[in-house]
């Protein structure tokens, strides 16, 4: 018997797999954490223990963005080209607009919950994870995903209620590690769990739309 996996979600997981480049990016954006690079009107209000960058960042054409972005961008078009089968020529046509940001987190900070609206994919890179000195499981920083199936568990029984990926209705969490790469759905929603530690837990995210250059 085959059982077929219907409305399932595309995600991904990997790694940057460059512990330097991460950990000069981790200077750099320490260095750039001030009022003027500061976001003045996020769709969010500010969330006490988190900075928010404007969202141009991968866009500030220094060494470290370009080859951020760059590397980001390997990841997300053959992400891209994995789940639609895109050919070589639609390659090659393929254009994007995006926007991105960087989130550096200390001790108490999160970010609830929320989607990344006008945009087909976004992405997330961990530039470093702090130290994550939480005692307790949700005070790791984790992201957290929820099922997009909003009506998934309206009614639960012995059959259904624990069922395995990719059928669970149950939300997942992803403790993001140094070099982490995310790529999901911007309609997922998702939220960071409060960040308790000494260090700085510092991400990359943006959103990416799409078009045929025709
Ligand atoms: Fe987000």
């Amino acid at each position: 018997m085959e059982v077929k996996h219907y409305f399932s979600t595309p995600f991904l997981h990997d790694n940057l797999q460059d512990s330097q480049f991460c950990d000069e990016l981790y200077d750099f954006i320490l260095s750039s954490m001030n009022e003027e690079n500061k976001v003045v009107d996020a769709p969010q209000s500010a969330h006490p223990g988190l900075y928010e960058s404007e969202f141009n960042f991968l866009n500030w054409n220094v060494p470290e963005t370009n080859k951020l972005k760059q590397l980001m961008l390997k990841f997300l078009f053959k992400f891209v080209s994995e789940v639609n089968d895109l050919t070589q020529a639609q390659l090659q046509k393929i254009r994007f607009v995006h926007e991105s940001w960087f989130h550096v987190a200390n001790d108490g900070g999160y970010f609830q919950n929320h989607t990344h609206p006008n945009h087909s994919w976004s992405m997330v890179c961990c530039v470093n994870p702090g130290s994550n000195d939480g005692d307790v499981a949700f005070e790791q920083g984790k992201l957290v995903f929820w099922d997009p199936r909003g009506n998934a568990s309206m009614f639960l029984d012995e059959a259904n209620g624990r069922m395995k990926r990719p059928y669970s209705f149950s939300g997942f969490k992803v403790q993001p590690k140094k070099g982490s790469i995310i790529i999901f759905p911007s309609y997922l929603q998702h939220a960071v769990e409060p960040y308790r530690g000494k260090d700085y837990r510092v991400t990359v995210a943006a959103n990416f739309r799409f078009h045929f250059d025709e």
